[in-house]
């Protein structure tokens, strides 16, 4: 199955602050020196998404959101439209990752409507999915997985770019991950649910990985089938570490 470049993409989360930008620059310096076959991008705090964006312009390494509002403009007090992040330099964002879904209610229609404002504004939507402890404990992490994929990916994604990642929240900032083989069920599960949506459109989107990836388990996890890249939180931060990811890849 004809399968695309693979996307490395990191999350700084609520971290960086514009000496924080010295990284972004060792990378693509790096990246200038040494090129690699994959695609990188940061996913700053939106307050650096611009400063960003002018540091790596004409490089490889993309700049993307974190997350947007659902709305291209309005009375949204302290919110961000895909057009922003767009307007700013993004080219991708977040959307759905389990911290927003936890910590600010967001369920898989406002992810699928933030996906579709994504398109919209010309960017490419990351989709987190992923399951609870208790949910994988209780045996339902491909059902739950499968059901957000069906719910949070709207039908106008066909034949755009965008991705899908899964983080199993347990897994994220914990330093635990899940077996190889684990992985490799739920990726083929997110594929099955992708095609399903999606028809066609579902086959060839990278699938991410993501939840404590680091440059020790980067490529095991990215040679699993139907892992199309990885989202990577803390490790992305430094500029060292997440070289070791992208070139494990
Ligand atoms: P982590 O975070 O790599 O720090 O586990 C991943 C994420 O939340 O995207």
């Amino acid at each position: 199955m004809k399968q695309s470049v693979k996307l490395i993409a990191g999350n700084w989360k609520m971290n960086g602050l514009s000496a924080s930008l010295q990284e972004a620059k060792a990378l693509q310096d790096s990246l200038n020196d040494s090129p690699v076959a994959v695609r990188v991008a940061l996913c700053p705090p939106a307050t650096l998404v611009a400063q960003m964006a002018w540091t790596l312009k004409g490089g490889t390494v993309a700049v993307g959101g974190q997350d947007c509002h659902t709305e291209a403009s309005g009375a949204f007090t302290g919110s961000i439209a895909a057009s922003m992040l767009a307007d700013a330099g993004a080219r991708l964002v977040i959307v759905g990752h389990s911290e927003r879904r936890a910590g600010f209610g967001e369920t898989d229609a406002d992810v699928s409507a933030k996906a579709e404002a994504a398109l919209a504004a010309g960017l490419e939507p990351i989709i987190c999915v992923g399951e609870t402890l208790e949910q994988r404990q209780a045996g339902d992490a491909v059902a739950v997985v499968s059901a957000q994929v069906m719910g949070s990916l709207p039908t106008s994604l066909s034949g755009q770019a965008f991705a899908v990642a899964y983080e199993p929240v347990w897994a994220i900032g914990t330093g635990l991950t899940p077996t190889l083989d684990q992985i490799e069920e739920v990726h083929a599960a997110v594929r099955a649910a992708m095609v399903e949506r999606l028809g066609e459109g579902g086959r060839t989107a990278p699938i991410l990985y993501g939840g404590s990836v680091k440059p020790s388990n980067a490529a095991e996890i990215l040679a699993v089938a139907e892992v199309g890249g990885a989202l990577v939180g803390g490790a992305s931060l430094k500029a060292e570490d997440f070289l070791g990811i992208i070139r494990a890849a």
